[in-house]
């Protein structure tokens, strides 16, 4: 799709967690497309500020902005600085997340707590932010980055992973259900299998397995997310809301899903959806 094709052109768009990996790929893609990007990121203002220096952010119409996401006021105090400086917000992706390894019998309280923080309620405090500025222009895209993990839940991560995905799941339902009179479009992406520095960790064995089970035989990369991200942020996206877009290489659909159940009674476990992420 060209830039005009997808009409970006100046809109304002709050990207999390795009320091690195799947939201500096949403960042970049918006910034190609000619739109008023912030960056946010936990990283140190300097750390930020030097993606300023490079393509495609070095066009003076990006900036970045440093808060934790999970930190209701500093949240507040991220939102007040755009309606101060642009007094309007087009187009928020929740995309900041982390992940914690481990086992229902390994987990810590503070490592449930470290993933529900930063992933769910994050994903809440930037969404009602957004929610007041895009109420008050009658208009606004939330994309909430979501994990193939919020459905079929993940036998390596910690427990809290997939339960907050799977909430963020519920909240793009819910914000899309109460956001709708006001012209606001509220979707979630689950992605599965992104090369990123949440997936390095796999070692060559587990890497392959999970390739092996992907009929599209590969792994996805930042931009698959970011080119879903930005359709259901475009207008050509106006009739959809609420919706979960899953790009996984096809590793989840429906009729499989029912299939794989089939193969599990039949014990055949090549199709057991295992490693997700
Ligand atoms: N990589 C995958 O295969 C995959 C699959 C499914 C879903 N996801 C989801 O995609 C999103 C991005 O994942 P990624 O693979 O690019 O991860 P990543 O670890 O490479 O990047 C995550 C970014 O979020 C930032 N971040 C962490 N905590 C933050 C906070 N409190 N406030 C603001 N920023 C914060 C980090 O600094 C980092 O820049 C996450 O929500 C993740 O759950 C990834």
């Amino acid at each position: 799709m060209t830039g005009s094709a997808m009409s970006f052109k100046d809109r304002v768009v709050l990207v999390t967690g795009a320091f690195r990996g799947i939201g500096r790929a949403i960042a970049a893609a918006f910034a190609e497309e000619q739109a008023r990007v912030i960056i946010n990121d936990i990283g140190t203002e300097d750390e930020l500020s030097g993606m300023l220096l490079k393509p495609p952010f070095n066009n003076g119409q990006t900036r970045t902005m440093q808060a934790d996401v999970g930190d209701s006021g500093a949240v507040d105090r991220m939102f007040e600085e755009i309606e101060s400086t642009y007094g309007r917000l087009d187009v928020l992706v929740n995309n900041a997340g982390i992940i914690r390894r481990g086992s229902v019998e390994t987990v810590t309280e503070q490592e449930w707590d470290d993933v529900i923080r930063i992933n769910l309620k994050g994903t809440f405090n930037c969404s009602k932010a957004a929610a007041r500025l895009m109420i008050r222009q009658k208009s606004g895209k939330i994309i909430n980055i979501s994990s193939i993990a919020g459905k079929t839940g993940d036998i390596t991560s910690a427990p809290g992973y997939g339960p907050s995905k799977a909430a963020i799941d519920a909240l793009t339902k819910t914000f899309a259900r109460q956001l709708a009179a006001h012209g606001i479009n509220v979707n979630g992406v689950a992605p599965h299998a992104i090369e990123t520095d949440m997936s390095a960790e796999w070692s060559e064995e587990k890497r392959k397995a999970i390739i092996e089970a992907i009929p599209l035989k590969k792994l996805g990369q930042p931009e698959d997310v970011a080119a879903a991200a930005l359709f259901l942020a475009s207008d050509k996206a106006g009739f959809i809301t609420g919706e979960i877009l899953d790009v996984n290489g096809g590793f989840l659909m429906d009729y499989p899903r029912i299939s794989m159940v089939i193969c599990i009674q039949a014990n055949m476990s090549s199709l057991t959806p295992i490693n997700t992420v």
